[in-house]
C-alpha cells in the first residue's frame, strides 16, 4: 500500500488522484523526478541564447549530448563573443586557439585542444567521441582530423580581436587575470527527458595567453565532468586552478557524497582556497547539475552567473561568491 508521504508527494504533481488509485504502478524515484525534466543550465549571459537552442532539442524529446553540442555552437559562431570560438581574443603571438570537450551519459567523451581555424571544436570534440577510439586530439593532430571529417578551415581571427591584440602588444604585460569581467568559457550542462545528462565546454582561453597554453576547458575531470548516476559540473574562470585541482569531477564526486549542486561547488571553491594561496587574484566558478534536475553554482569573485532554462524559467542567476 502506498504511504500517506508518497501519497501527498505524487498528488502535488499534479497528477489527477482518481487515476493514481485506480493504477497498480508504483510510485518511483524517477517519476518524481521527471517533472524536473529536461533541464539545460550554462555559464555566463552567452548562455541565454545557447539555452535556446539547447532547449530546441530538449523540449521535443531529445538527447541531452546533442542539445549540449547544439547550444554551445551559438557563442563560439558569435564574432561578438571574445572568450569563445570564432571573435575569440588570440594569444601573444596573435593566433586564435581553441579548445573544448564534451561528454555523454555512457562516459563517453571527446575533446579537443590548441585547434586552430576551425570554428566549432565543440563539433570536432563530438566527431573525436564518436568516430575514434580516443578522448583527446591536440592541434595539428585535430585540425587534420577535422579537416578529414569535412570541417571548414578559415580564420577565425576578427579585426576587432586582431584590434586588441595589437593594443596588448604596445606594453605585452604578460598578466592572464581572467573571468572577473562578465565573460569567459561557456560550459553547458543539459538533463533530458529521459533522465541522462551530459555537458559541453569550449573555450578560445585566456586572452594572450603563451602560444600552445591549454586550460582546463578541454580536459575532462578539470572543465567538464558528467556521472549519469549522480551529475553533472562544468567551470569557467582560471583554467590553471581548475587543472589543478580536477575541479569538476570534484564537484560531482561532493555530489555523490549527498551534497547538493551548490554546496557541492561551494566546497570545491573552498578546496582551491585552502590549496592554493593567491586564489583572490582569480575567478573560478562552478556550475552544477544533479540528475534530479536540481542545480547550483558557486564561485570565487561576485560577477559570475549562470542562464537556466527547463519548462516554467528561462533566467540568469547570480551565483553565490566567497568574496
Ligand atoms: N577556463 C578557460 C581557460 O582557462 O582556458
Amino acid at each position: 500500500m502506498m504511504s500517506k508521504r508518497r501519497f501527498l508527494k505524487y498528488s502535488l504533481l499534479g497528477t489527477p488522484i482518481m487515476s493514481l488509485i485506480s493504477s497498480a504502478s508504483p510510485v518511483t524515484e524517477d517519476d518524481i523526478h521527471s517533472s524536473n525534466r529536461p533541464v539545460v543550465v550554462s555559464t555566463w549571459k552567452h548562455g541565454l541564447l545557447a539555452n535556446d537552442a539547447a532547449w530546441g532539442i530538449l523540449s521535443k524529446g531529445g538527447r541531452a549530448i546533442d542539445a549540449v553540442e547544439a547550444g554551445v555552437r551559438v557563442p563560439e559562431a558569435d564574432p561578438d563573443n571574445h572568450t569563445v570560438g570564432y571573435g575569440g581574443y588570440p594569444d601573444r603571438d596573435g593566433k586564435v586557439t581553441l579548445d573544448a570537450c564534451i561528454m555523454d551519459e555512457n562516459q563517453n567523451c571527446g575533446s579537443v585542444a590548441f585547434l586552430q581555424g576551425i570554428k566549432h571544436p565543440i563539433s570536432v570534440a563530438r566527431k573525436v567521441m564518436d568516430d575514434t577510439p580516443h578522448v583527446m586530439l591536440v592541434g595539428e593532430g585535430a585540425l587534420k582530423f577535422a579537416l578529414q571529417k569535412g570541417f571548414k578551415q578559415e580564420n577565425l581571427l576578427t579585426p576587432k580581436a586582431e584590434a586588441a591584440w595589437r593594443s596588448w602588444l604596445k606594453k605585452a604585460e604578460y598578466d592572464p587575470v581572467i573571468n572577473i569581467e562578465n565573460h569567459d568559457t561557456i560550459g553547458m550542462l543539459a538533463l533530458d527527458q529521459k533522465g541522462n545528462l551530459s555537458g559541453a565546454c569550449t573555450t578560445s582561453g585566456a586572452a594572450f595567453k603563451m602560444h600552445g597554453r591549454v586550460g582546463d576547458s578541454p580536459l575532462i575531470g578539470a572543465g567538464l565532468y558528467v556521472d549519469n548516476e549522480v551529475g553533472a559540473a562544468t567551470a569557467t574562470g582560471m583554467g590553471e586552478l581548475m587543472i589543478k585541482t580536477v575541479g569538476c569531477h570534484l564537484v560531482v564526486e561532493l555530489m555523490r557524497q549527498g551534497y547538493d549542486p551548490e554546496e557541492a561547488c561551494r566546497q570545491a571553491v573552498e578546496r582551491i582556497a585552502k590549496k592554493l594561496g593567491d586564489y583572490k587574484n582569480f575567478q573560478v566558478g562552478f556550475l552544477a547539475l544533479n540528475r534530479k534536475g536540481n542545480y547550483g553554482a558557486y564561485c570565487i569573485q561576485p560577477g559570475f552567473n549562470f542562464a537556466a532554462k527547463n519548462k516554467s524559467t528561462h533566467q540568469m542567476i547570480d551565483s553565490k561568491s566567497k568574496l
